[in-house]
């Protein structure tokens, strides 16, 4: 085996990825491949949470593996996969829902933001949401987990369990580190620059889709929220165009000093304008070739299939300790199928 540090991450099938989690989280798993041992999950499991049309669950599942493969992950070098392909992660969640108290879930800030949304139908499962992530990062004895900030307390409660497990038997699981990226690197609503850009805004302007249009894009940047200041600059006051800046910046790997110099005494329209293009310009490949692969599905089930092999084979290493730890019987024999 190789002496490379474990990564491990996922992004729920909800919908069709925005720009945001493209700049934030995709574009550095690109990054991270070829240093690290990385695994990249489809979360299909965490997505039935909240209640899903099972026909859009099925496409959004392709579309974010094809989104994964077209963004420049190879499924040479990283395991890519689908969660319910593999059943260790469903094992080990029951096994780690019995070192997990009621009162740290109830504690955790996504849950009661999630619950608040879907009042008179939480569900267990939405409760218990976290363990499941757990599970899937113990379970590859991961030591780097990238997540945005929102994740932060899952990383923690990830921690604390681990460590309980450690303590309870003998040293078990890697202790993983979160690996959030700097402030600065979240890319907010074109509608509402104090929130982040989500799909599941009700306001369509407010996110790009990676599957959108030139047009769309165009018309999005446009009608982007700024301020009446006029001026391209970086500061507190002027949230819209930060964001901007933040968009620009990302792509092109230039200074914001540097950007904001290049548009002294130009308006809006031609800043908003610029952005669009260099985001038309950077999501027209990956569109393409998310398109391609989604009218492939037999490359698709390929790397898929070939991801959950090698997932398996980490996964079950890690269950089978666990289950011996805790005082199940070895199963030595085979089940007929
Ligand atoms: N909860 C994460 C999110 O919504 C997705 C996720 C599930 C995840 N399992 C994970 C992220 C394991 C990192 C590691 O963004």
């Amino acid at each position: 085996m190789s002496d490379k540090k474990i990564i491990f991450s996922g992004i729920q099938p909800s919908g069709s990825l925005t720009l945001g989690n493209y700049l934030g989280a995709l574009k550095n798993f690109v990054n991270l491949q070829e240093e690290y041992n990385c695994y990249y999950c489809v979360v299909d499991m965490h997505a039935i949470t909240v209640p899903k049309e099972p026909k859009e669950l099925r496409k959004n599942t392709l579309q974010v593996l094809a989104n994964y493969i077209a963004v420049g992950l190879d499924p040479d070098k990283s395991t890519l996969f689908i969660q319910s392909h593999v059943p260790a992660h469903a094992e080990l969640a029951w096994i780690l829902n019995c070192f997990t108290y009621f009162g740290e879930l109830g504690r955790m800030t996504q849950f009661k933001d999630k619950s608040k949304k879907n009042e008179g139908n939480i569900t267990v499962g939405l409760f218990d949401y976290p363990v499941l992530m757990v599970a899937d990062i113990l379970l590859y004895q991961a030591d780097l987990v990238p997540v945005g900030e929102d994740q932060r307390q899952h990383l923690e409660i990830t921690r604390d369990i681990a460590q309980r497990f450690n303590n309870r038997f003998s040293p078990t699981f890697t202790v993983p580190e979160p690996y959030i990226p700097k402030v600065g690197a979240k890319i907010m609503s074109l509608q509402d620059p104090t929130i982040k850009m989500s799909k599941s805004d009700t306001n369509e302007n407010s996110f790009i889709l990676l599957s959108d249009s030139p047009d769309d894009i165009r018309r999005k940047f446009k009608r982007a929220v700024t301020d009446s200041l006029g001026v391209v600059a970086i500061n507190e006051e002027q949230l819209g165009i930060k964001n901007l800046l933040g968009i620009y910046t990302k792509i092109t790997g230039e200074k914001i000093e540097d950007i904001v110099s290049r548009y002294e005494g130009k308006g809006y329209a031609e800043f908003k304008s610029d952005v669009a293009d260099l985001v038309i310009e950077e999501l027209k490949p990956i569109r393409e070739k998310s398109e391609y692969l989604l009218k492939n599905k037999d490359y698709l089930e390929e790397i898929y299939a070939k991801g959950a092999q090698k997932a398996e084979n980490a996964a079950r290493k890690t269950l089978r300790k666990v289950q011996k730890k805790v005082g199940f019987i070895p199963k030595t024999f085979k089940i007929q199928q």
